[in-house]
């Protein structure tokens, strides 16, 4: 047992699974489980089950707790509002916090233009009502997205994602007018060369499209992630988001960046964008936005977002007041704490860690990172690259049994992707990173296959 990470014996242990049994019963099975333990309580970055045992959590709900599992401030605040009022609906009786959060983060979005901005439930949402203000604007139809993309689970979202399972096999027909062009993913580069030699070729496909896959007259907009999260963190290099943006200004196409997993200090920025000076002009935010209350926004060019009619978006419970006291005082903690300060520390030794294990374990074919986004790509052989996915399955589990809670991503399910809480202490980080090298010196190349 370590100092944070403490497992008394099997996971699940006889309470969770008891729980799990009924969960079975009464839960459709896409509802799949990652970590079969019931939780009983976080905070910060460990997490705690039913059955006593404690995990050091480097997945953050998938993104959401950047601020850490129930920061005192977010819990009082929540506490607050709900004993003042929890639902109004924002357009039929307005309230303060959802006019001062739309305030901040039109503040806080990249680039010098006025920003307006509104809010939503879910990451999905943010990207639908993108993609329709877009369209209201251009008053053009089409939209390109990018290989490895994921933008959500409804139509449109689940259109413009690219991974076919678990997310669209099966659920067409899709959305019509989404094109898809290749995301630089020079780690799998089909040139064959590395940037710079390239000349950033993969930008240059999106010049093709217009030519060979849908009119640039007919397009409205280009939305891409600044780094790709369920493709397999994918960091492009730099200048490509640069020079998709100017291609998109040539074409008189907008730029949507969909910095919901990016977002809110996670690269090391407030923003993924900011580390090239792009201005977007649509943005979609949502999970880490307001430390796991389920509120996202969409912030852009007040020209843009003014652009649909009287009611033309919005929804029930869209811009929750408990959700924007929340995400103000996650705006504050980010400040507060320099959490993207935090984030080039905490990046910076999952990554560093990785590359020295390279040099002892040959499963590891790519490391990649920008601040706290640190994905792994593991490879059964680094000549030709095949991926490894049952090994990166076996690695999770086991280190899952030892206490650290880890996620894969990747179109190849073979890449081990971090998203600790940014709060993390360098005692907790550095007993995962132990617990997970023991994992991979348990996995060599072929284990599981
Ligand atoms: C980049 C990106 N966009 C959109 C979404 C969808 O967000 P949600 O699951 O909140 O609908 C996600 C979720 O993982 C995401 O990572």
């Amino acid at each position: 047992m370590g100092r944070f990470a403490q497992v008394k014996g099997e996971i699940p242990g006889p309470r969770s699974r008891a729980l799990l049994e009924a969960k079975e019963r009464f839960v459709p099975r896409a509802f799949s489980i990652h970590l079969p333990a019931v939780i009983a309580q976080a905070k910060g970055a460990l997490i705690t089950d039913i059955d006593g045992n404690t995990f050091i959590d480097l997945a953050g709900g998938v993104g959401v707790l950047n601020v850490g599992h129930c920061p005192d401030e977010v819990v009082d605040a929540l506490r607050d509002q709900v004993g003042r009022f929890i639902h109004t609906d924002f357009s039929v009786v307005p309230y303060e916090c959802y006019i001062e959060l739309a305030q901040k983060l039109a503040a806080l979005a990249p680039g010098r233009t006025p920003k307006k901005c509104c809010f939503f439930n879910c990451g999905a949402e943010a990207v639908e009502n993108s993609i329709k203000i877009a369209r209201a604007y251009t008053k053009k139809r089409a939209v390109i997205a990018f290989e490895g993309a994921f933008h959500g689970r409804t139509l449109m979202c689940m259109t413009l994602t690219s991974k076919i399972v678990p997310y669209k096999d099966g659920f067409g027909p899709f959305a019509p007018e989404v094109y898809r062009i290749p995301y630089a993913y020079c780690y799998r580069c089909p040139v064959h060369l590395q940037h710079p030699s390239c000349g950033l070729a993969c930008a240059d496909e999106l010049e093709r499209a217009f030519v060979a896959r849908v009119s640039a007259n007919d397009t409205a907009a280009v939305i891409i992630e600044p780094v790709q999260g369920e493709g397999g963190f994918v960091v492009p290099p730099r200048g490509y988001l640069s020079r998709i943006k100017g291609i998109c200004e040539k074409h008189r196409g907008l730029f949507i960046a969909d910095e919901i997993q990016t977002g809110f200090g996670r690269t090391g920025r407030m923003f993924a964008l900011e580390h090239e000076g792009v201005e977007p002009d649509i943005m979609a935010v949502a999970k880490s936005l307001a430390a796991g209350m389920p509120l996202s926004g969409v912030v852009g060019k007040a020209e843009i977002m003014d652009a649909p009619g009287d009611s033309a978006i919005g929804g029930t419970y869209v811009g929750n007041p408990v959700g924007c006291v929340a995400a103000l005082k996650v705006l504050e903690l980010m400040e507060r704490l320099d959490l993207p300060g935090r984030a080039l520390a905490v990046g910076e030794r999952i990554a560093s860690r990785f590359r020295r294990m390279a040099e002892s374990y040959p499963l590891i074919g790519d490391v990649r990172a920008l601040g706290a986004m640190v994905g792994v790509e593991l490879v059964r052989d680094r000549g030709t690259k095949q991926p490894a996915p049952q090994e990166t399955g076996l690695i999770i589990k086991r280190a899952m049994s030892r206490g650290v809670l880890t996620l894969r991503s990747g179109i190849y399910g073979n890449v081990i992707r971090f998203l600790a809480p940014l709060v993390i202490t360098e005692d907790q980080l550095d007993e995962a990173l132990d617990i997970l090298e023991e994992a991979f010196s348990a996995t060599p190349p072929g284990s599981g296959a």
